[in-house]
């Protein structure tokens, strides 16, 4: 099974994506998370990642396409993966759609999480990120059960630099600019599915799965 998980900023992607990973036992490929662990390593990568993450803006394509199809060739993803925050424009979703098509495959989903801007701000002001493992939480809507720990693997959260409310609008315009056409784009391809991300999160993750389970 291999999914796209789409999203604007904040509308719970990430969250989603880590919960149907160990329902179906498949890795989760969060681009985003790939540049944090980057920028945390010092890496040039990282170095190169940050300029741009810092200010709200796209990590340049080229810098993104290859990492992804080179993750999507490795053994654990022969039964299929979820990616989380690629693509995230035309031209990733292109590169992506070819390289596929060179190995004869195709994503099987495109899960759209629906969440109105309004709602997005809140969320991030009140969101935690674990530095170990990427799992993110939510002081009210998602807490840990001991403050500031990661309930799955025990090391610290953090306030992700890019959580700022005038870094969150500036995202949420790169997202309606660049990332929202892909909606439309997966439509076409007949592998687009949405789901109202404003619910509760486990009902959110119950449609989400009668979407995969047919
Ligand atoms: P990335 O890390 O992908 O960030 P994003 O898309 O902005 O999305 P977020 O991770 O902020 O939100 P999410 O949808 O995962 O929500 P979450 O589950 O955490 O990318 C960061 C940056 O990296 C980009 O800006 C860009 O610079 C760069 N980048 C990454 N990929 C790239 C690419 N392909 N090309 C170019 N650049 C790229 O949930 C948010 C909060 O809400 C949490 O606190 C959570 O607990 C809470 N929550 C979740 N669900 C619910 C619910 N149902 N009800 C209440 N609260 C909820
Ligand atoms: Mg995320």
């Amino acid at each position: 099974m291999k999914i796209i998980m789409l999203g604007a900023p904040g509308a719970g992607k990430g969250t989603q994506a880590k919960m149907i990973a160990d329902k179906f036992g498949i890795p989760h490929i969060s681009t985003g998370d790939i540049f944090r662990a980057n920028i945390k390593e010092g890496t040039e990568l990282g170095k190169k990642a940050k300029e741009y993450m810092d200010q709200g803006a796209l990590v340049p394509d080229e810098l993104t396409c290859d990492l992804v199809v080179d993750r999507i060739k490795q053994d654990d993803c022969s039964k299929g993966y979820i990616l989380d925050g690629f693509p995230r424009t035309i031209p990733q979703a292109e590169c992506l759609t070819k390289a596929l098509a060179d190995m004869d495959d195709k994503i099987d989903y495109a899960i759209n999480v629906d969440v109105p801007d309004e709602n997005i701000v809140r969320r991030m002001s009140g969101r935690r990120a674990c530095v170990g493992c990427g799992a993110t939480y939510h002081i009210v809507y998602n807490p840990t059960k001991t403050e500031g720990i990661c309930d799955r693997c025990g090391k610290e959260l953090i306030l992700r630099d890019d959580d700022k409310p005038e870094t969150v609008q500036k995202r949420l315009t790169v997202y309606h600019e660049q990332t929202q056409p892909l909606i439309d784009y997966y439509k076409e391809k007949g592998a687009l599915a949405e789901v109202d991300g404003t619910q509760d999160m486990q009902d959110v993750f119950n449609g989400i799965v009668k979407i995969l389970e047919g």
